[in-house]
C-alpha cells in the first residue's frame, strides 16, 4: 500500500512539473549531459539509528500526519527494527523503512536480520551502506550491493549511502572517490523505481556542519553522471538524497539545488517538530518547479 501511494505520489509530480522526458517544459538546467530530469518527486526520509521506543509511537504518528499535509513529497522514516511493526500501524502517510539488513536469506548468523524479516514486520523500504556500518560493522561496497540484491529480492526499495572523509574531502578528491565508491556499492539491476542514492559525507553527519552548496552540487552532478555511466538514461530517474545534518535551516537551500532529490535526515528527524520543517521544504520546492 505504501509503495503504491508513493508511486501515485511520483506519477502526480511528473504531471505536475511537466516533467514527462522531452516534455516542452523541460530545461536545459534539468539535464545534465543530456540525462533527462524524469520526474524525480522528493523523497525525504529520517533515519531514527538507535533512537526510539515505543514511547515514540506519537512522533511517528506526528511525523505521519505531517507527510500527509505534503502529500506530493514522499516521506518514511527508518526505524529500529524493533518499531517498525508499532510504528507501521500508526505511521500515516509515510512510509517505514530499516536500516540495515542481512545479505542472506536466512541461515546460522545469530542477531542477524533479513530482509524478508524485515519486510514481514512492516518495512517497505531499507537503508544500506551507511557509514556508520560501513565503519563500525566494516562493511566493504560489495557486501552493500549483495544487500542491495537481498532487499529488493524481499519486495523492499533500497537507500544506498556513499560518501567521504575528511581527509578526503581536504585532499580535493572527494567527487572521484565518492563516485568510485558508488559503482562499486551498485547493485546489479539497479533501477530507479526500487534504488535511491543517499549521498552522505561523513564529517557533516550529526556535526552541524554541511560542505557548501556549491560542493553539494558538484558532488550531486558527479554522482549522477557516475550512474549514467553505469545504468545509462535510468540515472534521470533515480533520486539522490542529501544526508548529513539536514535540518529545517538548511533544507531550502540544499532541495533547490538540481540534483538534489530530498534528504535523507538524522537527528532533525528524530521529532515532528523538527522533521516537518525539512518536509516542508521538500514540499515548497516541489510546488515550485511545477
Ligand atoms: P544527521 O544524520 O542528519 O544527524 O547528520 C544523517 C544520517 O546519518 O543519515
Amino acid at each position: 500500500m505504501a509503495a503504491r501511494l508513493a508511486l501515485d505520489k511520483c506519477a502526480g509530480a511528473v504531471h505536475r512539473a511537466g516533467l514527462v522526458p522531452g516534455h516542452a517544459g523541460e530545461t536545459r538546467s534539468n539535464r545534465y549531459k543530456g540525462i533527462r530530469r524524469m520526474g524525480r518527486c522528493k523523497l525525504v526520509v529520517g533515519n531514527w539509528k538507535m533512537n526510539g521506543l515505543l514511547a515514540q509511537r506519537d512522533e511517528v504518528a506526528a511525523i505521519g500526519a505531517v507527510a500527509a499535509d505534503h502529500s506530493a513529497v514522499e516521506v518514511g522514516l527508518c526505524v529500529p527494527a524493533t518499531l517498525i511493526a508499532a510504528a507501521d500501524a500508526v505511521k500515516g502517510a509515510a512510509f517505514i523503512g530499516a536500516q540495515d539488513c542481512h545479505m542472506q536469506a536466512s541461515g546460522a548468523h545469530t542477531g542477524c536480520l533479513s530482509a524478508a524479516m524485515l519486510a514481514e514486520a512492516g518495512a517497505t523500504w531499507t537503508i544500506v551502506g551507511h557509514s556508520e556500518r560501513r565503519q563500525d560493522q566494516s562493511e566493504s561496497n560489495a557486501d552493500v550491493a549483495t544487500k542491495a540484491l537481498a532487499a529488493r529480492a524481499a519486495g523492499l526499495k533500497v537507500i544506498l549511502c556513499v560518501g567521504e572523509s575528511l581527509d578526503v574531502r581536504d585532499d580535493g578528491d572527494a567527487e572521484a572517490v565518492v563516485s568510485e565508491q558508488l559503482i562499486a556499492s551498485l547493485p546489479q539491476g539497479a533501477a530507479a523505481d526500487w534504488l535511491a542514492i543517499a549521498y552522505e559525507p561523513i564529517w557533516a553527519i550529526g556535526t552541524g556542519r554541511i560542505p557548501t552548496m556549491d560542493a553539494v552540487a558538484t558532488m550531486h552532478a558527479a554522482l549522477r553522471a557516475a550512474l549514467a555511466s553505469r545504468i545509462g538514461a535510468e540515472a534521470g530517474g533515480m533520486r539522490i538524497l542529501y544526508g548529513g545534518s539536514m535540518n529545517g535551516d538548511n533544507a531550502a537551500e540544499l532541495m533547490a539545488i538540481d540534483d538534489v532529490d530530498g534528504g535523507l535526515v538524522g537527528g532533525a528527524s528524530l521529532t515532528a517538530a523538527k522533521f516537518a520543517p525539512v518536509i516542508a521544504a521538500a514540499g515548497d520546492r516541489m510546488a515550485a518547479e511545477a
